[in-house]
């Protein structure tokens, strides 16, 4: 249903333990009252995620923090001052009213304040914290429309809040900032870039591994179910599709090309960048060729989603 009509319905199934999706600035949620174990083991189930993989809790208001968890380290707050509403997701000691399996067993919380009025307002209309991973099944293309949600969830999910495409189009940017220097978990929605000049210099620890610090950012992951292959557009790309940059090859000839930015930004490219993967996933190539984007801005977040979907085809 339209997300601005049908809040007051889907807050009260998010309160009787209920799944509802919903858009957020970055991609679609599939949200469930992080307050209740058996909701949150309804998110695992949708999705056929891993119960290693914890889930993120959303907040209306960075006010709403201190009363869920405590205080927190002077960088959190000033992290959450900063940036909150917004694609910055941060990490606190998990309070004792969050059940474990929210956050996989540990004793951490994955915790952020959506920068969508529909989502916060949802939340606020809920009156619970709401846990919610990217409302797609675990290991595939993340959802930045409603349509994708449904495709990929359908009657695993209770309600689907449609809010059109997603602004940011990829997931929010993880950050462990209770130590000495804040340590960036996942690439995501807010660059690198804003968080030095906000806090000064942060270290970069969301490279991919068997044991990774965020659990879910496995080495193989975001993937379309055809085979994908970052590189260069090589000639022909007979049946294969193509995933470009800022421009069609000026030769060769391919089943699908999809162009993320022609005036080469980063940010219109990470906005486009599921999307654009749904319609090739959906055009019956053979391949997708991706070619990677400059290491810049949220280049470098795209450039991390694009070798973890290509590690699953590897
Ligand atoms: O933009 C987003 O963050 C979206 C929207 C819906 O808010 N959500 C999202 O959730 O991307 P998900 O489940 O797809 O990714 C959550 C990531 C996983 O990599 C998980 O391992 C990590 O957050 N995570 C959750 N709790 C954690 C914790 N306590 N410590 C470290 N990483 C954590
Ligand atoms: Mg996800």
């Amino acid at each position: 249903m339209p997300a601005d009509l049908g809040i007051a319905e889907a807050a009260s199934v998010l309160r009787a333990g209920g799944l509802v999706a919903f858009p957020t600035e970055t991609v679609y949620g599939l949200g469930a009252n992080a307050l209740d174990a058996e909701a949150a083991a309804r998110i695992f189930a949708a999705k056929a995620r891993p119960s290693f993989d914890p889930l993120i809790s959303h907040l209306a208001d960075a006010a709403d923090l201190p009363g869920l968890v405590g205080p927190v380290p002077p960088a959190v707050a000033a992290l959450a001052e900063r940036f909150w509403p917004g694609p910055l997701t941060l990490i606190v000691d998990r309070p004792a009213v969050i059940p474990p399996i929210v956050t996989s067993g540990l004793d951490t919380m994955a915790v952020r304040v959506p920068d969508e009025p529909s989502a916060r307002a949802l939340i606020a209309a809920a009156g619970v914290p709401v846990a919610a991973p990217s409302a797609n099944r675990f290991g595939q293309l993340s959802p930045t429309r409603a349509e994708h949600v449904v495709a990929g969830l359908g009657d695993a999910v209770d309600v689907v809040l449609d809010g059109g495409p997603t602004r940011c189009g990829i997931e929010s940017t993880i950050v462990d900032a209770r130590g000495a220097q804040p340590v960036v978990l996942r690439l995501g929605a807010l660059p690198v870039e804003a968080l030095i000049e906000a806090v000064g210099p942060v270290e970069v620890r969301s490279g991919s591994s068997g044991q990774p610090v965020a659990p879910g950012t496995l080495a193989a992951h975001y993937a379309p179910r055809t085979p994908l292959r970052l590189g260069a557009a090589d000639g022909d790309g007979g049946r294969r599709g193509l995933l470009a940059f800022r421009a069609r090859p000026a030769t060769g000839d391919w089943a699908a090309v999809e162009v993320l930015s022609p005036e080469g930004d980063p940010t219109v490219a990470a906005a486009r960048l599921f999307d654009a993967l749904h319609r090739l996933d959906a055009a019956g190539v053979t391949e997708i060729v991706a070619e990677p984007v400059p290491e810049v801005g949220l280049g470098r977040a795209i450039n991390d989603r694009l070798r973890r979907a290509a590690a699953t085809w590897r």
